[in-house]
């Protein structure tokens, strides 16, 4: 659903390109599948032991962050999906062609995010302070930043599992714990190095 929504802002059409930060993990293993589903040319980086796994879900280039600076090698993409936040989120500005749209998962919300959420004029008021530095850093080039905290749906829901059964796409799932063992699978998801959905089974 967070990338499905993501991809909705973006507007993104087919044939064009986008950069998924980070895709090697649990947002990544949904977001690339969809985003081949869509038509797009899908960039990530991650780490070289997560190469082969993603390149299954169709990515069309892969960068090893530990090697190589995407920062350094890429140029006019026309969406980023950002997993990382503040962190990169100047480095992904600057890869995007002038005009892109970028959606962070992580940076800092804004006020087209308040807007969206339908939040009262002080919060808007407020989130439109705290997301002016990505604003700013947007228009210099018309680009376009989004933030998003993921929301329930039932419609955008069930076009993903038209997605997922028509293009035959696996769910990415890394392990499944029981609900005693909670705090096991919440330190696990913490660690940052998840490699699909971690789910906890209520029986
Ligand atoms: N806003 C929302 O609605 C929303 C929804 C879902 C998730 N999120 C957020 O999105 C973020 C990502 O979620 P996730 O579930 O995908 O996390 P995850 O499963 O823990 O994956 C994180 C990935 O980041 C990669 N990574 C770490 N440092 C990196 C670097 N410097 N350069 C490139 N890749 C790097 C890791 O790669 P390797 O393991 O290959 O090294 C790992 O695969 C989290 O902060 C989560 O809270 C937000």
């Amino acid at each position: 659903m967070t990338a499905w929504q993501a991809y909705e802002l973006m507007q993104v059409e087919k044939g064009k390109t986008i950069f998924i930060s980070g895709g090697t993990g649990s947002v990544g293993a949904m977001a690339i599948p969809i985003a081949k589903s869509l038509g797009l040319t899908v960039i990530t980086n991650g780490s070289a032991e997560n190469e082969k796994r993603v390149r299954a879900l169709g990515v069309d280039r892969f960068i090893d962050y530990r090697k190589e600076n995407y920062a350094d090698i890429l140029t006019d993409i026309d969406y980023v999906l950002d997993t990382l936040g503040d962190k990169e989120l100047e480095n992904e500005f600057k890869i995007l062609k002038d005009g892109g749209s970028l959606v962070s998962l992580r940076g800092l919300p804004n006020g087209g995010f308040a807007k969206r959420m339908g939040m009262p004029f002080f919060k808007r008021l407020a989130f439109g302070i705290v997301g002016k530095k990505y604003d700013k850093l947007a228009a210099k080039r018309n680009q376009q930043y989004h933030f998003i905290f993921v929301h329930e749906d039932g419609e955008g829901l069930k076009k993903i599992s038209d997605i997922f059964a028509e293009k035959q796409v696996q769910t990415s799932l890394d392990e499944i714990f029981s609900i005693d063992d909670v705090n096991k699978a919440m330190k696990k998801v913490a660690s940052g190095r998840s490699r699909g959905k971690t789910i906890i089974k209520i029986s």
